[in-house]
């Protein structure tokens, strides 16, 4: 049975009070839609069409890589007139799969699960029980528990309303009768729209069996209407990423401080700390611990590797038995290998530091090679720009520099040379000798403060 899916995201999004499409806007670092597609995309679908609004092109211009095809929804007439837009583009012996463009949390298994109840010839709804359905299509039964139709709130008697299995809108169905269907709708209902849920009503009566599936977890099929709901599911899915870590063995100090924004993987024995947000593509070695108020992006962490407090991580290879912060920011293109230490105030971008080297307090070193067993007093920096580009500073294996130096660069220092303190380096320095550039000190004798004369 072929697949093809349709995801409605033609709504205005007014409740949002906002100038982005609702669509657009993120759910840890993914735009709503995005989630959407991700859920959708390894279900085996042949194709997935979105269906956006009139005045929604900011939509597929922001969202051009993603593999849908774009379908625009001229005039919003309702979910019906919706889903029958890009139908034309769906071969009739497919199923069609329509899911919400504002309905992120929904999962690939779930969906797998409706698929297969619809089977090649049949009908699925994704239904759930609310506490309170208001608000809600109420799915109608018959005496023998078979689903009848669907009947919005709007249009409900008060026996319909009692009811409270919702329809969440998601469903599978084929889509040469979809088509059908579908041409068949009228707006003759409290909304004056074309209902989707209009159909179920027309398969019964033409003896189709109706399924019905529930979702894993009730937020896979709430919605985002307005930013109270999109914080909702952000803890939804802070939740939800915390549980699964925690399942494989992650130790997470407070599963509600703790923010996964992309994918995570974790070896054994990992343990974080609160107020972590960890971004994009993130890799953590076995024991790494990564300690309170810290960010980590699209970056890759050894073994044994501890992250101390208030430190940011970005585009970065760390390697194993590093320690790394409190307060450090780590820039990209920086690739530390086993057992550095980098501490607090110290800023790296785009540096390679070899084994054991340390850079414990106060610098800026970028766009440097630090060779193994270096040892970088407090206040170094590399002056690495120019004004127009950018320079090289080298330093060999068992460079001493003394705090509170400049390297002017391009630079190279040779291995196992000392920089004096408060040197201001230019030129390339010898290896295994000590060079430094110093004014030397004086005394004045005698010499006096100014002293404040008396107001007369
Ligand atoms: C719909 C269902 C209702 C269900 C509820 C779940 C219908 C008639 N009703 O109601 O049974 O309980 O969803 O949330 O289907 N959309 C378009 N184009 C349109 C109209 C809607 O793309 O012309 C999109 C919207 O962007 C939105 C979704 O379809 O994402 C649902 O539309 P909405 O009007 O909010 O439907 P509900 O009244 O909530
Ligand atoms: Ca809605």
């Amino acid at each position: 049975m072929a697949l093809s899916i349709v995801i409605l995201a033609a709504g205005q999004g007014t409740r949002m009070r906002s100038d982005l499409p609702k669509v657009l806007h993120p759910l840890a670092g993914r735009t709503l839609l995005e989630h959407v597609v991700a859920a959708a995309r390894n279900l085996g679908g042949r194709a997935i069409h979105v269906v956006y609004g009139h005045g929604g092109r900011l939509v597929p211009e922001r969202l051009a890589s993603l593999p849908v095809t774009w379908v625009e929804q001229g005039e919003r007439l309702g979910t019906g007139h919706a889903v029958a837009q890009a139908l034309p583009r769906v071969p009739d012996a497919d199923t069609v799969l329509v899911l919400y463009g504002d309905v992120p949390l929904i999962t690939e298994a779930t969906l797998a699960r409706l698929v297969a109840a619809a089977g090649a010839e049949g009908m699925a709804l994704l239904t759930v029980e609310l506490p309170d359905p208001t608000g809600y299509g109420r799915i109608v039964r018959g005496p023998d528990g078979a689903v009848r139709r669907i009947v919005e709130e709007k249009d409900a008697d008060p026996a319909a309303r009692a009811v409270r299995e919702v329809n969440t809108g998601i469903l599978a169905a084929p889509a040469r009768h979809l088509t059908r269907w579908l041409d068949a709708l009228d707006r003759d209902n409290a909304q004056g729209e074309f209902y989707l849920t209009d159909v179920i009503a027309m398969a019964v009566a033409e003896g189709m069996a109706v399924r019905t599936v529930e979702p894993g977890g009730v937020e896979e099929v709430l919605g985002v209407n307005d930013c109270i709901q999109l914080a909702e599911r952000e803890r939804d899915h802070r939740r939800r990423e915390a549980r699964r870590l925690m399942r494989e063995g992650v130790t997470l100090l407070d599963p509600e401080r703790f923010d996964v924004r992309g994918t995570l993987q974790a070896g054994r024995d990992v343990v974080i700390d609160v107020g972590v947000v960890l971004e994009g593509e993130v890799e953590l070695g076995d024991r790494v611990r990564i300690g309170p108020y810290t960010v980590v992006r699209n970056t890759r962490i050894g073994a044994d590797t501890e992250i101390l407090s208030h430190t940011r991580i970005e585009d970065a290879v760390i390697g194993a038995g590093c320690r790394v912060g409190p307060f450090a920011r780590v820039r990209p293109g920086t690739e530390l290998a086993a057992g550095v230490h980098l501490g607090n105030f110290v800023e790296l971008k785009n540096a390679q530091v070899a084994e054991g080297s340390k850079i414990n307090h106060l610098s800026y070193v970028g766009d440097t090679t630090v060779g193994r067993r270096v040892n970088i007093g407090a206040g170094t920096i590399t002056c690495n720009y120019d004004g127009a580009d950018k320079h090289r500073t080298v330093i060999e294996d068992d460079v001493f520099v003394g705090s509170d130096t400049q390297f002017v660069a391009p630079v190279r220092i040779g291995a196992g040379a000392t920089i004096g303190a408060g040197s201001t380096i230019t030129r390339d320095v010898p290896a295994g000798e000590l060079t430094l550039s110093r004014a030397p000190q004086q005394t004045r004798p005698g010499w006096k403060r100014p002293v404040k004369k008396p107001k007369g």
